[in-house]
């Protein structure tokens, strides 16, 4: 054990007070349900104000492990006589260190022989901020948040600025001058294709579209699986039988992996569709081998060659979406990946994180929310009344950004193309929610996130609800996929550690 920082104060800023205490003549049963009760790990024995012994966990297995019954037991006997004590002026690292020579848990704070308070290791460990070596070195914040956890070249999130980027290039700028395939190919790559390459490219993804036929036969059980139909689950089920022959990466190489990469992202879009289609009794439409990636999507969903305008909205939206930091999502396929296992249970993770409401699971919450909302006069009082009865406003916040989310500001433009009364009610919500946030949260800097725009960006192109968070996966699956070989190619085991706040073990096992 070593002091790692040293501790501001001393043991007075820092013990607790008042102590539990007992007599000598009490037993050693009342004193440990006193504990118990108290949730503490020690009872100092005193002697009027006068700490004469200290009843601990220790005891309490030694008398366990003879035969005198704890309700005999005094504690006169049992509890350790004449403790060490320390006075109050005592400096935490010099009270860690007599409880590291002594092997001592709790010591008694005394001045003038009366009982002032008790500091115990796990006071020193967590106020004082004086850590063993098996302990992280720093308090970790809530969420680990503005924590750095990995190293990438793959893009980065700037939160105060406003702005993020896939290897270098402004995310929006791609969004607005280029393909997905193109953004897909750079995230793979490290670098935007050249016309032939873009061809080369396309080629290689047209034939992994398609639904290996085992898998294809087991669709319409997945599709009609469960109650209720999400299709993000059906899609994560589906996706980890598509998988079940990828091998841990560990166990193969880099081009094993980036073919792996390359038939994950190119079928997600059809297994997504695939499945919708079953579960509505329709056939599922095969991938149009003349389309690019967001028009095939959005023909493989409803059966028709889309206009032009619906898929170029889409796919600047799957751009935005392709890649983002360290969110949870990729986060978790990194983690995954890290222990060496096969890119199909990252995915898949991933998928599940991607899931919930305070990640992808937002769009279509969003978007219930403005339609909830109804009309102009009612939506101040809603988000009034919403916020101030704990509710969180859909499409809102962020934790990196603190101020306009980039791909908000995008797709609100791309909405406005595409037009559409809800845009300019959206716009008023915005603009409203962003208020009553301002006054019933100060401080927070909460404003539209990508997920309030998308999903009426979404609604305007007809993709039907429940396939706004598959949508989002098909996109960021290119992403996790890059982040995963970014891992492979120069992992180390991510297995962090967390702070044991319970009571200070060891507790006798009863019986
Ligand atoms: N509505 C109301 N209050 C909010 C909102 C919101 N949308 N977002 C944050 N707050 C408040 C919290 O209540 C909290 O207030 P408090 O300090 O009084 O308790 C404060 O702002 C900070 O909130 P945290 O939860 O600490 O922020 P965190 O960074 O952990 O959360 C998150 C970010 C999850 C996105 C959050 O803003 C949220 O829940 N938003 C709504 C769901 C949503 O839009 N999800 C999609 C996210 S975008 C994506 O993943 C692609």
């Amino acid at each position: 054990m070593s002091v790692t920082r040293p501790g501001a104060g001393t043991v007075a800023d820092i013990m607790s007070s008042p102590v539990v205490t007992a007599s000598p003549d009490e037993t050693v049963a009342g004193a440990a349900a006193r504990m118990v009760e108290a949730q503490v790990g020690s009872v100092v024995v005193v002697d009027g104000e006068r700490p004469v012994g200290i009843l601990t966990e220790r005891d309490l297995i030694r008398l366990a492990a003879g035969t005198t019954p704890a309700s005999e037991a005094r504690l006169s006997e049992w509890a350790t006589q004449d403790p060490d004590t320390i006075p109050p002026a005592t400096e935490p690292a010099a009270a860690l260190e007599t409880m590291e020579r002594r092997g001592y848990r709790h010591l008694p704070v005394v001045e003038d022989g009366r009982l002032l308070g008790l500091v115990s290791l796990r006071d020193l460990v967590r106020v004082a901020r004086i850590q063993p070596v098996d302990r992280p070195a720093a308090e970790v914040p809530r969420g680990l948040e503005g924590v750095a956890v990995a190293e990438t070249a793959i893009g980065d999130v700037r939160g105060r600025e406003g702005f993020f980027h896939y290897r270098e290039y402004s995310a929006p700028d791609l969004a607005a001058k280029r393909s997905f395939e193109d953004v897909w190919h750079l995230l793979f790559e490290g670098r935007l294709p050249d016309d032939a390459a873009a061809r080369a490219f396309a080629e290689e993804i047209r034939p992994l579209r398609e639904i290996p036929a085992d898998v294809r036969a087991i669709l319409p059980e997945i599709a009609r699986s469960g109650e209720r139909f999400v299709p993000l689950d059906a899609l994560r089920a589906s996706y980890s039988i598509l998988s079940l022959g990828f091998r841990p990466w560990l166990d193969t190489d880099a081009l094993e992996l980036r073919a792996q990469a390359m038939r994950t992202c190119a079928v997600l879009p059809t297994l997504t569709a695939a499945l919708y289609r079953l579960r509505q009794g329709e056939e599922p439409v095969e991938p149009h081998p003349e389309l690019g990636h967001a028009a095939n999507y959005l023909y493989m969903v409803d059966g028709q060659v889309p206009p032009a305008a619906h898929a170029r909205a889409l796919e600047q939206y799957l751009v935005l979406t392709i890649d983002h930091g360290f969110n949870a999502s990729t986060f978790t396929a990194r983690v995954i990946t890290s222990t060496g296992a096969d890119l199909g249970s990252a995915i898949a993770g991933a998928i599940g994180a991607l899931s919930g409401p305070l990640h992808g699971g937002a769009p279509s919450r969003a978007l219930d929310m403005i339609e909830e909302i109804g009309s102009r006069d009612r939506a101040d009082a809603w988000l009034r009344d919403a916020v101030e009865s704990g509710k969180r406003l859909m499409g809102f916040g962020h934790r990196v950004y603190r101020t306009d989310d980039p791909r908000s500001t995008m797709l609100r433009e791309v909405a406005e193309r595409l037009d559409g009364e809800r845009v300019e009610f959206a716009k008023e919500i915005e603009v409203k929610a962003v208020d009553v946030l301002r006054e019933l949260k100060p401080g927070r800097e909460l404003y539209p996130n990508v997920e309030f725009y998308a999903g009426i960006v979404m609604d305007l192109i007809g993709m039907p609800r429940e396939l706004f968070t598959p949508t989002f996966a098909c996109s960021r699956v290119v992403g996790w996929c890059a982040h995963v070989m970014e891992q492979a190619a120069d992992n180390r085991l991510i297995r962090p550690s967390a702070w044991y706040v319970g009571p200070e073990p060891p507790r006798p096992v009863p019986g």
